[in-house]
């Protein structure tokens, strides 16, 4: 079984504020940096840290190479990403004294796929495989219904969530990887039990989990409900969190080990990448987390 991202990647713009900046306000930062990101690419790293077979296919200007480069110290197979006439994906990150984010994104080469681009990168792809996506890509309807014809399991995170998300043909999807926000959002419901009693009705054959910030984290499979608490560890950027837990949980979940434990694993090394500056940069590794 092997991982294919099909997904954005970004170079972070990282400026560390007091307090996110308000309207009509100039403020100064303490501190800036450039690092590699984007929810594709930084969920890559994650499945390949946690010890995953995975395969990432983004697009980039010649000013990302340095990014690709980097996912491949990590396993990444990045044979597939496409180098083109184009800019890198940009994202301009304020982190404030708490913690919290707030991110501002320009897609460059991420939302310039083709369409006999997509479907080249999926024709290497089996019954079996995982493609694993994010909404900071174009084409995603037609991504998720040529990997479903191919018998592939479709993950799907919709972050950042917008208006396109509820278009897309979910009913295809095997797993949703939301927040509380997007849960809501995708359901109209609030509280956790009937975000997950919602999803259960709606797409009564996907597994969920759904993390809910310092309230912790749930998987449903199969119908079956599993609850893990956070771990309380210091934070220092929020950046990248659910990227990591993503790539935790499905790299211990399908690896066969069960909801409980996987959720425990991605609890566990999103604790450690909060605790971290930077998004890709902060994900550990898999010895770190064990
Ligand atoms: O999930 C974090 C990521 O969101 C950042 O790395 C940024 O690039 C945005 O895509």
């Amino acid at each position: 079984m092997r991982f294919l991202v099909l997904g954005s990647m970004n170079i972070d713009n990282t400026f560390s504020v007091e307090h996110i900046v308000r309207e009509g306000e100039t403020i100064s930062s303490h501190g800036m940096s450039r690092s590699a990101g984007g929810k594709g690419a930084n969920q890559s790293a994650s499945l390949a840290k946690a010890g995953a077979n995975v395969c990432f296919a983004g697009k980039c200007g010649s000013d990302g190479r340095w990014i690709l480069d980097l996912l491949k110290t990590y396993g990444v197979d990045v044979s597939l990403s496409i180098v083109g006439e184009c800019n890198t994906g940009m994202a301009m990150i304020q982190v404030d004294d708490k913690g919290q984010n707030s991110i501002v994104l320009d897609a460059g080469g991420n939302r310039l796929w083709q369409e006999d681009e997509v479907k080249t990168i999926l024709s290497s792809f089996n019954e079996g495989d995982v493609i694993v996506l994010q909404n900071e890509i174009n084409l995603l309807p037609l991504i998720i219904e040529e990997a479903k014809r191919r018998g592939m399991i479709v993950v799907l995170n919709p972050s950042p969530f917008d208006n396109a998300i509820s278009s897309l043909p979910l009913d295809s999807v095997d797993w949703f990887f939301v927040n509380e926000i997007e849960g809501k959002a995708l359901t109209g419901e609030d509280g956790f039990d009937e975000i997950l009693n919602a999803f259960k009705k709606l797409y009564p054959g996907a597994s969920i989990v759904l993390t809910c910030g310092k309230k912790g984290a749930y998987a449903m499979v199969g119908g079956d409900i599993c609850y893990q608490e956070i771990i309380d560890y210091p934070v220092v950027d929020t950046t990248g969190a659910g990227d990591t837990f993503l790539g935790f949980f499905l790299s211990s979940f399908l690896r066969g080990e069960s909801a409980e434990k996987s959720l425990l694993t991605a609890t566990k090394a999103s604790a450690i990448a909060v605790s971290r500056k930077g998004a890709m940069r902060a994900i550990p590794l898999k010895t770190e987390v064990l």
